[in-house]
Formats: C-alpha cells, sequence, structure tokens
C-alpha cells in the first residue's frame, strides 16, 4: 500500500483570506499525523498566495515530521530549501495565474536547468522529486537530471471519464513501471479524492501518494485528523 502525504496548503489559504495566524499549520500537520498521515506537503509559491517562509521554517522544524517541500526551480526557492532543509523538495512548474499546478515539468526540455536545480538541493542531502506528466520520455529525462523520485501528475486521470479515465490510469501505470525499472521511487498526486484514489492506490510499486485539497474540503465537515484517517482506510 502507497503510504500517504497530506498537502495542508488550503489550511494556509483559508489563514491568509484575512491575513490572519489561525488556522495554524503546525497544528494542521499534527492533525493529520495523528490521522495516520505519512507526511506533510506544502508548496511555497512566488506569490506566497497561502503557504509563507515561516510555515516552511517552522514545518521543517517539527520533530518526527518528513516534510516535502513544492517549489519552482528558482534561485530564490532553492535558497530557501537548502537553508530550511526539508526531507525532499518536489521541482514543479508554476504560472503565476493558475489555480493549482496544472501540468507537470517539462524536464526533457530544461534538462541543464533541472539537472543543476536537482544537483543544488541533493547536495544538501534533501531528496529530489520532479513532478511530471506521466510521460515515458520526461520519466527517462528524470532519471538523467538526477531525480530520486518522480511524482507522477494524476491530474488528466481524475479529470477523466469512462474509458478515457480507464486510458489516463494505464498512462500513470506505464509511467511508474518504467520509472520503477530505471531505479526511481515514484509518487503520484493531483486530483485525488475520496472516490477516485482506489485504483490509483493499487498500482504497484508506488511509494507515496500526496492529497491535499479533497482531505482539506472533508476536514472541514468531519476534522482534519479524521479526514486523513478516512484517506488512509482508503489506501
Ligand atoms: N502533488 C503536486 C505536485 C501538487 O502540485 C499538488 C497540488 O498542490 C498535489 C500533489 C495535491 O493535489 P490536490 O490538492 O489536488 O490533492
Amino acid at each position: 500500500m502507497p503510504l500517504l502525504g497530506v498537502n495542508i496548503d488550503h489550511v494556509a489559504t483559508v489563514r491568509q483570506a484575512r491575513r490572519a495566524s489561525t488556522p495554524d499549520v503546525v497544528a494542521a500537520a499534527r492533525a493529520a499525523l495523528a490521522g495516520g498521515a505519512d507526511s506533510i506537503t506544502v508548496h511555497l509559491r512566488e506569490d506566497r498566495r497561502h503557504i509563507l517562509d515561516q510555515d516552511v521554517s517552522r514545518l521543517s522544524k517539527m520533530p518526527g515530521l518528513r516534510l516535502n517541500l513544492e517549489m519552482a526551480a528558482t534561485e530564490e526557492m532553492i535558497r530557501i530549501a537548502r537553508v530550511s532543509r526539508p526531507d525532499s523538495v518536489c521541482l514543479v512548474p508554476e504560472k503565476r495565474q493558475e489555480l493549482t499546478t496544472e501540468g507537470g515539468l517539462d524536464v526533457a526540455g530544461q534538462m541543464a536547468r533541472v539537472r543543476a536545480a536537482c544537483r543544488k538541493i541533493s547536495d544538501k542531502g534533501i531528496h529530489v522529486s520532479l513532478f511530471i506528466a506521466p510521460d515515458l520520455d520526461q520519466v527517462a529525462a528524470a532519471k538523467d537530471a538526477g531525480a530520486d523520485f518522480i511524482e507522477i501528475h494524476t491530474g488528466a486521470y481524475a479529470h477523466a471519464k469512462g474509458p478515457a479515465r480507464v486510458l489516463e490510469l494505464r498512462k500513470v501505470q506505464d509511467a511508474a513501471s518504467t520509472a520503477l525499472g530505471l531505479g526511481l521511487k515514484v509518487n503520484a498526486g493531483h486530483g485525488l479524492d475520496y472516490v477516485n484514489v482506489g485504483p490509483v492506490a493499487c498500482l504497484p510499486g508506488l511509494y507515496e501518494l500526496n492529497i491535499g485539497f479533497s482531505i482539506v474540503g472533508r476536514a472541514l465537515f468531519v476534522g482534519l485528523e479524521t479526514a486523513v484517517r478516512e484517506m488512509k482506510a482508503l489506501l
């Protein structure tokens, strides 16, 4: 069974709606761990729309927490990662206008830049993951770039309906098995919820699923600890 990484960005989205100090992301991380989360993910965006620098700093100091920092491969973010030293960094493409991360990273098209970023991050003993579409060229490029992990973008799977969803699941499966064959560890995430997570969780060899929006939304009704426990039970 894959591990469960819980993305708590949208706890910070609620806080930032009032530029307040609550709900607190450290308290959210504790609740998620109590519900069975295996790690916590936060995405420090260039526009700081939800997670702030001090959140990363506080979460990275929490004992017993495995922190995965999502970020763009910019000089500013690499500097922050090297100072805060999360357990892992997941490099994602970032556009200021998007509501959420829309596509995977074009590793093959920006090899020199991504390879340099991977090296600067892993120099500090931080595992590097690359968020990519389920595309075999990108999987091979991720290996060439020096990543330890890939995270396969499951958004197309999550949005597809009927037979198209079966095809999208097959793409995720093929990308995962190719990556495993190359010695990469494989995570997956984006758009996964309480209804669609099952088939992805059943794919062989996945290390961890990273899930945010659906869990934080469910937490409004049942609390974060229970929302995480319910997702963990589904996995
Ligand atoms: N993985 C990555 C790389 C992401 O960018 C996101 C969204 O922040 C997620 C997983 C979680 O996606 P969702 O919030 O749709 O569960």
